[in-house]
């Protein structure tokens, strides 16, 4: 999981790379490096650590050249040194390469035994090793390239460059994104959208198993069999301002602003107010067979399923089970044609999930994917997409994302409920108007702001934390705890509140702040009970409540409160109090929180 950049055309590579880099970050940060092309000659920059490293580096040693790839890596075969760190370069070929290589000591032993020399421990050298190989015997780049990967299996895309042939880059895509950018006398190649936009806002998107040759005029596509083909370009509607900070101090801190508008985007065209109905174009899934749901997912968007569970079997009325993908697909599941999964991912990359999609699909189940990057690998496997428009999510850790997966499986839910006669005009009609209300309802929580960073000047040098909710914010509390682990290092669990007596109860004492998620829904009354028997062993109760609700403000330390909404919508507006308080509790410990330590932002590894 590592994130690569090209460029070829008039500009200076170097600078167009590391502002490319600089996008793809958030794909892994242990190590970077670029390899750009000047008169025949490929220089080589790499460092270990963040990418700043790398702009020091250059800053330091400037390299000329108008062509050149770049690399920022999340290490997989191999410590993060220098020697690792990609590019990798034999005989005047330098390549770059996201995604794992199985076979590579197989090959490794091979070309050892024809001489080869390894700089590195990495999968990623075979590939130069391969390709110079072919390019020894008379091959040109392209052909080498695409010789090379005839012998290699696994997950990868890679991009790669040849001092023999000046301006050209080559791209291959195996499971692995990779977008081609068509400017107007340059071109690029990324692994993500945010990586191209500052050059160009058209793109085509590689499928697996094809690869691209590109020159500052054009680009060309063609199989790994070598047949050519035409696609046209997309027009990302992305701009690059969204993939910048825009005054903020972190890209987390701005995802968590850009709530209430990335709600409105992903229900802009959706909302049919006088049918109390949702529009989807072209959904057409044979509802009339399906008996059962399975929602799965990984880590934040597995917490977002873990809620769309009570969503769907409250508005859709049928059964709905939740299953962690890295989980799903090695349990032999009961999945047959009648069954609807729907799979979440923000990234629509994350190996786990799209293994899971495909194991599925293969036991004949109608696939829908949830996502947040158009024509990702996602995407592509899942029979139908919706697709959530919460813009580029920078931040490692997930939270526009996250409340937009939440919003879409209400969205779906009601459509469900609708086709199906589950849900009637009027109710759908006042499901509809809460969500029209919602983006209004998270500015008000941002009011609360002060107050959360007031709590977590309290709390932030607390060891553990406890989170509590109920029905559909039970997942909630998971996700705030997960946030705060995520990027403040602190151990938090999430429990059920109703869970506590039975074991970690016994936790509690007066070092133990207690999140309690307490609006005024149906478990309100349990919830009060369940901050009653933490409060009676001492613990320190951090309540996030509704306006207006006196009794549990009354019972506890400290207060957040939230605007009233349906049960349904409710979930989102708790998660963003838990965001901005793990974001604050972040702040003081000064933890680095856009790239939490050991993390990455697209788990493409299994
Ligand atoms: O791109 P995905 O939604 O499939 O990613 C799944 C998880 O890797 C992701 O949600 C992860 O847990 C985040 N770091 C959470 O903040």
């Amino acid at each position: 999981m590592c994130g690569i950049v090209g460029y070829t055309g008039s500009r200076e590579a170097s600078g167009v790379l590391l502002d490319g880099l600089r996008k793809l970050e958030y794909r892994g940060y242990d190590s970077s490096g670029m390899a750009v092309l000047l008169d025949g000659v490929i220089e080589l920059r790499r460092s270990v650590g963040k990418l700043s490293r790398l702009f020091d580096e250059v800053a330091k040693r400037p390299v000329s050249g108008k062509t050149g790839i770049g690399h920022t890596r999340w290490a997989t075969h191999g410590r993060p040194t220098e020697e690792n760190a990609h590019p990798h370069m034999e005989g005047g070929v330098a390549v770059v390469h996201n995604g794992i290589i199985e076979n590579y000591l197989a090959l490794k032993e091979e070309l050892i035994r024809e001489g080869a020399r390894f700089k590195s421990e990495t999968d990623t050298e075979i590939l130069s090793h391969l390709i110079y190989r072919e390019i020894r015997n008379g091959a040109r780049l392209e052909e080498a390239v695409r010789e090379a990967v005839r012998n290699v299996k696994g997950a990868f895309a890679i991009a790669a460059i040849s001092e023999h042939e000046p301006g050209m880059i080559v791209g291959v895509r195996v499971e692995c994104p990779l977008i081609v950018g068509i400017g107007e006398g340059e071109m690029m190649l990324a692994s993500d959208i945010p990586a191209i936009l500052d050059v160009t806002r058209s793109a085509i998107f590689l499928k697996d198993g094809e690869m691209v040759t590109l020159t500052r005029d054009g680009v060309k596509l063609q199989t790994l069999r070598g047949e050519r083909f035409h696609r046209e370009p997309r027009h990302i509607d992305w701009s690059p301002i969204m993939a910048e900070k825009g005054g903020y101090r972190h890209f987390m801190r701005k995802e968590i602003a850009e709530q209430p508008r990335a709600i409105t985007d992903t229900c802009r065209g959706l909302l049919l107010e006088e049918e109390g109905d949702v529009f989807l174009n072209g959904f057409d899934v044979p509802l009339i067979d399906v008996e059962r749901v399975y929602l799965t997912a990984c880590g934040t968007s597995w917490h977002a399923a873990l809620a769309g569970k009570y969503i769907f079997e409250e508005l859709f009325r049928i059964p709905t089970e939740v299953d962690l993908a890295s989980e799903f697909r090695y349990r032999n599941p009961l999945i047959d044609k009648k069954c609807l999964v729907i799979a979440l991912s923000q990234s629509g990359e994350t190996a786990d999930t799209l293994a899971a999609v495909k194991e599925v699909k293969r036991r004949g189940a109608s696939t829908i994917a949830v996502c947040n990057v158009i024509e990702s690998s996602l995407t592509r496997e899942a029979d139908w997409s919706f697709m959530t428009h919460a813009g580029p999510e920078i931040g490692v850790a997930s939270t526009k994302a996250f409340t937009s997966q939440l919003v879409a499986l209400y969205l779906l839910a009601v459509y469900f409920g609708r086709r199906t006669e589950k849900i009637t005009r009027e109710t759908g009609m006042g499901l509809i108007q809460e969500l029209l209300k919602l983006p209004k309802k998270i500015d008000k929580v941002f009011e609360e702001e002060g107050r959360i960073e007031a709590i977590a000047r309290k709390y932030f040098h607390s060891r553990d934390f406890i989170y509590l909710g109920r029905g559909v914010n039970f997942p909630i509390a998971l996700e705030g705890a997960l946030k705060l682990k995520e990027i403040s290092y602190i151990h938090a669990e999430g429990y059920a509140a109703g869970e506590m007596k039975h074991g970690p109860i016994a936790l509690i004492d007066e070092d133990m702040p207690v999140v309690a998620l307490a609006p005024l829904d149906a478990s309100y009354p349990k919830m009060l009970g369940n901050m009653e028997e933490v409060k009676a062993r001492g613990g320190r109760l951090i309540a996030v409540i509704n306006e207006g609700d006196s009794e549990a403000a009354a019972r506890v330390d400290d207060v957040i409160r939230v605007p009233v909404s349906t049960p349904f919508l409710t979930p989102v507006l708790l998660s963003v109090p838990l965001q901005l308080l793990a974001y604050h509790i972040a702040v003081n410990k000064g933890t680095d929180i856009d790239q939490p330590r050991n993390l990455a932002k697209s788990v493409t590894v299994e």
